[in-house]
């Protein structure tokens, strides 16, 4: 497909679809008799919303593993449904009280949509272009003592390595996926060894891409923080009622009431 006729949402779009969950969700907090969390419309929205919020999960797992045709289509998918999921949660915990357990995990979800907006939308672009070296050439800023004898030698390794993880691939734009992970994890981590020697060496992430390289795993660590949260609260909630009524009455559809 060509690259500008691939599906894609602006910066613009993002902002935009980021602000109306903002006021979707202060709208959903200043309800006044907003059902308790465990009523039966407040837990139905809980169920659909985490339902929904695990799409930029599939969408990972999608990507990484190279098996969706269309990656930027799976990409508007990831948006739009965090987006409708996120607006069902907040009618889930308008009445909650939010200092407990889960509200930590209210708490990542709403850093995650911040940050991941603001990555996506101000970044982004900018990262593709500054990794994606063949097509940018002498686009960062290689300092003056560049070593270009041992650079050569790090990208024949490179493209000696590849000859095994994928022959089709190019060794610029190349980052092992999922699948290259699972067939030859070895390989992989050398060649991922190989490419962070070589950043350091041209000093790329020095000059911009350093600080987008925290944003994402920091992005990548919030998420699993959230998914390991929400399966938590998942099955106390469901299989562990009585604990989380702490001794109370249990007013919501549960499986069973472990630790009363
Ligand atoms: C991103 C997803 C979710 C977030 C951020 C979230 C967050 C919260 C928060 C902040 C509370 C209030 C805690 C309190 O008042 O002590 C709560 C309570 C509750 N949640 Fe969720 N929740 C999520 C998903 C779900 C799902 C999928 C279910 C159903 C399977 C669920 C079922 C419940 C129930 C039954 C309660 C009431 C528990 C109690 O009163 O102690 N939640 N949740």
């Amino acid at each position: 497909m060509d690259n500008n006729n691939r599906p894609d949402l602006s910066a613009r779009s993002i902002v935009m679809l980021t602000g109306s969950v903002i006021v979707i969700a202060s709208v959903t907090l200043l309800w006044p008799d907003a059902p308790a969390p465990g009523s039966p419309l407040a837990q139905l929205c809980g169920a659909l919303g985490a339902l929904l919020l695990f799409a930029p999960f599939a969408f990972v797992i999608m990507k990484r593993s190279g098996l969706a045709n269309s990656p930027p289509a799976w990409f508007i998918g990831h948006v739009l449904a965090t987006s409708v999921g996120t607006c069902l949660i907040f009618i889930h915990v308008a009445a909650g009280d939010w200092f407990s357990p889960p509200g930590i995990i209210l708490l990542l979800l709403v850093f995650l949509i911040l940050q991941g907006s603001i990555l996506r939308a101000i970044f982004s672009r900018g990262f593709s272009l500054l990794f994606a070296r063949s097509s940018a050439p002498g686009g960062f800023n290689a300092p003056a003592t560049l070593d270009k004898v041992a650079l050569q030698g790090i990208i024949d390794a490179k493209t000696q390595l590849l000859g095994n993880l994928d022959p089709a691939a190019e060794e610029a734009l190349f980052s092992p996926a999922l699948k290259h992970w699972l067939r030859h994890p070895w390989n992989s981590f050398r060649y991922l060894l190989l490419a962070e020697r070589e950043a350091r060496m041209i000093g790329a992430r020095a000059s911009a891409g350093i600080e987008l390289g925290w944003s994402r795993r920091i992005h990548m660590l919030a998420a699993l923080g959230f998914y390991l949260g929400l399966v938590s609260h998942i099955v106390v909630v469901l299989f562990f009622a009585g604990y989380a009524a702490e001794g109370g009455a249990i007013d919501w559809w549960h499986i069973t009431d472990w630790g009363g």
